[in-house]
């Protein structure tokens, strides 16, 4: 979901939608905007698509040279048009991501005082708030400074008022809110890609913030209200902005960036002339005397995190612990021998993980993020930041960030392994050598791409998918799955091979489809075994392995697609890309929308 506010000297209303347009990719199932025509407060909303709000607009144009908008994702009340941003009173209309945690008591509060409401949202609570406080006597900047200090919860917040011509009010705690600075105009959005439109100059809103605009001017005051001044960042958002080129989808133009995105990431943690890893500067990190790390993330960065645990124990031998954030943050893990805490984000705005990294910071760890969002508040907090360098990911389903993610932990396992004495500096020559052949290999792994749109045609006539591997295709068994049901809504399950006589082989009859990911390295042979099971049983396979796997002849029956031989600890990256591309093509066979699939947001601001 996302916001955009525009105060400006010319009209707003179809700027106001481009800049919502910039925003789809977050994932929302309803829309809207406001304006001020000559004073008084105009809105238009509606459900679905932009392009719904657009033929709205275009039967009742709106008029005015201030405005606010929104792209919402569902949490309280059905994504109806009355459920839609903005929520407006008579005195003001506003926008909002995040939850207000304490809204129904604030709810109730107001009703006894004789306020009614028209929507099941936590957001127009704060719309009668504020003008509760403007019918007591309050101008519109104490009343939304009374009222922030009411609210509990991660909010980001925008606010109209009628008669204001030239007033916008922005608020942030948790979600994230920039201020754009235009010339005689000034712009409030989610990120720097909303405002890119309209300009590159950004200043970025600390959390606790809040914000005062006129058309020339940008007041900033922190949580305790003392005035603040935050820099003007010039934005990466245009130069990278964001058209699909050739492709048909900004999915898979990602999965096509990675070879050129993987070596970028390389190299901030190598150093390319002597071969050495490292950590970028500024963000050193010594691992010889880190005992476990804990990694936490959510959904595909999860998945990077598992492959993370795999890298670290393997390469530097420091044992890990492993948590999706929304349960690390309330798990009260006894945190005594962790000497790090790790957590991995594209967006570095999920509020789950966002809470964990404050969360291991109260508990005195030292903490780490790899982010993709250099000034997202998850890289704004960590003691340690670890960038990833795959440019803006616009496809809701995770591509070339994960990959990123796994290049720089298993450069960072190597660097832990060197620290440690594990690895010597020669093997970690050889290493780094490996690390270098990734964006051939994925690029090779790219040109299987007709061949999986074959076997995508199959597999989009089916109901169900399990997914197998063992050791370091575990994971990407995961990930694959996940891959499968974000966007063609196949049902879909991971499986460690090794757990499949446990359960999942029960399900195994002529209508499952069983995609297996198994290299030719260590547990190849047992994950075979597993296989076996499955075709015994009547299982349809599809087997995804290397050279060596495929001539080793264990797999009669099986449908194949083989990927180069490659060392170990490339496995991860390189098949991550046809477990990508099987999804992306079954999706496009599907006919849904692979950028923006149903009912799923690419970056979740709230719990
Ligand atoms: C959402 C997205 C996923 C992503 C997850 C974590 O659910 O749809 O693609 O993996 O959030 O996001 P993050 O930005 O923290 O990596």
């Amino acid at each position: 979901c996302g916001i955009i506010g525009i105060i400006s000297h010319t009209p707003v209303a179809s700027r106001l939608v481009d800049s919502l347009k910039r925003l789809e990719y977050r994932g929302y199932d309803s829309a809207g905007i406001a304006t001020l025509d000559a004073g008084q407060l105009q809105r238009v909303r509606a459900e679905g698509k932009l392009k719904n709000l657009e033929s709205r607009l275009d039967g009742e144009p709106i008029a005015g040279t201030i405005g606010i908008g929104h792209t919402r994702w569902a949490t309280h009340g059905a994504p109806t048009v009355a459920n839609a941003h903005p929520h407006a009173t008579a005195r003001l209309a506003v926008v909002h991501n995040g939850i207000i945690e304490n809204f129904r008591e604030l709810k109730a509060e107001l009703q006894a005082d004789g306020y009614s409401f028209e929507s099941e949202t936590d957001t127009e609570t704060v719309a009668v708030l504020v003008t509760r406080e403007m019918d007591r006597g309050a101008a519109p900047r104490e009343a939304v400074a009374n009222v922030l200090g009411k609210l509990e919860g991660a909010f980001s917040l925008a606010f109209l008022f009628k008669g204001e011509e030239n007033l916008l009010i922005g608020a942030r705690r948790g979600s994230p809110l920039a201020i754009g600075v235009g010339r005689g105009e000034m712009f409030l959005g989610s990120d720097a890609i909303a405002l890119s439109p309209f300009t590159d100059e950004v200043r970025y809103l600390a959390d606790g913030d809040w914000t005062i605009l006129t058309h020339d001017a940008a007041e900033i005051f922190d949580e305790d209200g003392n005035p603040v001044d935050r820099p003007v960042t010039v934005s990466a958002g245009k130069p990278f902005y964001v058209d699909k080129g050739n492709h048909r989808h900004f999915m898979q133009k990602e999965m096509f960036e990675q070879p050129e995105v993987l070596s970028h990431t390389l190299g901030a943690y190598v150093n390319m002339t002597d071969g050495r890893t490292r950590t970028p500067k500024g963000q050193e990190l010594d691992f010889t005397k880190v005992r476990r790390i804990a990694l936490s993330a959510c959904g595909t960065g999860y998945y990077a995190a598992l492959v993370g645990r795999y890298y670290f124990e393997r390469y530097a031998g420091i044992a890990c612990d492993l948590d999706v954030a929304s349960e690390f943050r309330y798990r009260e893990s006894p945190l005594s021998d962790v000497d790090l805490a790790l957590f991995i984000s594209q967006s570095g705005e999920t509020a789950d993980t966002l809470a964990s990294l404050r969360y291991a910071k109260s508990q005195g760890l030292k903490t780490a993020a790899i982010v993709n969002v250099p000034e997202s508040t998850i890289a704004r907090e960590a003691d340690v930041v670890l960038p990833t360098l795959a440019g803006p990911e616009i496809g809701v389903a995770s591509t070339k960030a994960f990959t990123c993610q796994l290049m720089a932990l298993a450069a960072l396992a190597v660097r832990a392994g060197v620290d440690r004495g594990v690895i010597k500096a020669d093997e970690e020559l050889e290493f780094t050598r490996a690390l270098m052949e990734a964006p051939r290999l994925v690029n090779e792994a790219l040109h299987l791409e007709g061949e999986i749109e074959h076997i995508a045609r199959d597999l989009a006539t089916q109901h169900h998918a399990l997914y197998l591997g063992r050791g370091f295709s575990y994971p990407l068994a995961l990930e694959g799955a996940l891959k499968l049901k974000e966007i063609s809504y196949i049902h879909a399950e991971g499986y460690a091979a090794g757990e499949l006589k446990h359960g999942p082989i029960a399900l195994i009859d002529e209508t499952m489809q069983v995609v297996v990911v198994a290299p030719h390295d260590r547990v190849f042979e047992k994950t075979v075994s597993n296989m076996q099971e499955v075709a015994a049983r009547g299982g349809r396979i599809l087997l995804i392995t290397d050279h060596k796997g495929a001539a080793s002849g264990a797999m009669d029956g099986a449908r194949l697609l083989v990927l180069p031989d490659m060392p170990e600890i490339l496995i991860p990256i390189v098949f991550a890309v046809p477990l990508q591309m099987l999804a992306y093509h079954t999706a496009v066979q599907m006919g849904t929308d692979v950028d923006q699939p149903r009912n799923l947001a690419k970056s979740v601001t709230v719990e």
